[in-house]
């Protein structure tokens, strides 16, 4: 059996673009629900000029109870298969100055949608946790088993989830679930129409190396360069968008195949850890633009190192990452230089 009927939560941001491409290149169709609260309509008109036409489109807030009967009937009408969760709030130090806005939407987000597929009848689903609920605690690679103690709120909102998730699926056994943790997705598409488009200044790496070599913003400040690793520079296991939006089909199959899964973990990372000044590097070549940095002191709640470890997904999802850190580059260069201010020119 495959799972052909799919929900999109979220499905018209960074990542769930790149996932709703997949899908529809696998020969799926999508159903998307988003209030563009962090991304643009005009990334769904890209994903229909680059994969076709099957991706419909429920403007709704997950979080809000006034659009939740809205949500039942649309997704029951559908008649999906599963779902991909991706809608909720990410960014880190905000959910660290507005912790109670990250659990009233991260959480209540994830109820309405387990209602609709509920009703639906349809129970499979792949959320997207984060490589953040392993916290400081685990010496790289880390697998699935590692100890799991998120340092923000943010991190918490995705650890609760996958709890109540684990949950859901010992008390229920017709509920069949992934929770990916994802680690650092960057990059964009190879047709460079759709990639991250982050509001106001951006938070992780990439998109702020790709401002800083498109002349958006003047230079690059490197948290730190004193941590114990290879150059100072703190390491992180970057992953191509494509790659990671190519593991969600997997999961999604794995569970439609699966007979009684259960709630399962999976690591979606290269298992190659690269630094800040690695990174600089890369993007300095694959764009031939300067990218003036300073160092600056280490930011609160950032660790040294953390890069996955990726054979449970390899082994029963049949699924790794294969894209460089080169790849990585020149498709983020490729977007940002074709949309220098991302889908706000349309
Ligand atoms: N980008 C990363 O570095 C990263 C890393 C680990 C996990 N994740 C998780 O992956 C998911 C997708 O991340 P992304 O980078 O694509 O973020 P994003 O902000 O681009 O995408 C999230 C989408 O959800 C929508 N959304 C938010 N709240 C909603 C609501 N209440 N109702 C309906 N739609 C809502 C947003 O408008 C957006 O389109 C998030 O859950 C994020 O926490 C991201």
């Amino acid at each position: 059996m495959t799972a052909k009927r799919i929900v999109v939560a979220g499905g018209a941001g960074y990542i769930g673009s790149h996932v709703c491409v997949e899908l529809l290149q696998a020969g799926r169709k999508a159903l998307v629900i988003d209030n563009f609260a962090n991304s643009s309509p005009v990334a769904l008109d890209r994903v229909r000029e680059i994969a076709g036409g099957n991706v419909e489109l429920l403007r709704a807030d997950l979080a809000d109870p006034a659009d939740a009967e809205r949500i039942v009937s649309a997704v029951t009408a559908f008649r999906p298969d599963g779902a991909i969760h991706l809608a909720g709030l990410k960014a880190v130090g905000e959910s660290v100055a507005e912790p109670v806005r990250y659990y009233a939407v991260n959480l209540p987000a994830t109820f309405t949608l387990i209602r609709a597929l509920e009703a639906a009848g349809a129970r499979l689903l792949v959320f997207s946790s984060s490589a953040t609920v392993y916290g400081d605690l685990n010496k790289s690679p880390v697998d699935e088993t590692g100890a799991l103690g998120p340092t923000n709120p943010y991190g918490r909102t995705k650890l609760f989830i996958e709890e109540m998730l684990r949950d859901l699926a010992r008390a229920d056994k017709r509920w069949k679930i992934c929770n990916l943790r994802y680690f650092n997705p960057v990059g964009a598409h190879a047709s460079g129409k759709i990639g991250e488009d982050p509001n106001g200044l951006p938070n992780n790496l990439f998109p702020f190396i790709a401002q800083v070599a498109v002349g958006r913003l003047p230079k690059l400040k490197v948290f730190g360069a004193d941590y114990p690793t290879r150059d100072g520079s703190g390491v992180r296991d970057y992953i191509h968008v494509v790659d990671l939006a190519a593991g969600h089909v997997a999961a999604i199959d794995y569970l439609a195949k699966e007979a009684s899964p259960g709630a399962v973990e999976f690591n979606l990372g290269t298992g190659r850890g690269v630094s800040v000044f690695e990174a600089i590097a890369a993007f300095k070549r694959a764009s031939n633009r300067d990218i003036p940095f300073e160092v600056t002191a280490r930011r609160d709640g950032d660790i040294a190192e953390i890069y996955a470890r990726p054979d449970k997904a390899e082994k029963l999802l049949g699924w790794r990452a294969t894209r460089t850190i080169e790849n990585m580059c020149a498709d983020h260069w490729r977007w940002q230089s074709a949309n220098p201010n991302g889908y706000r020119d349309e």
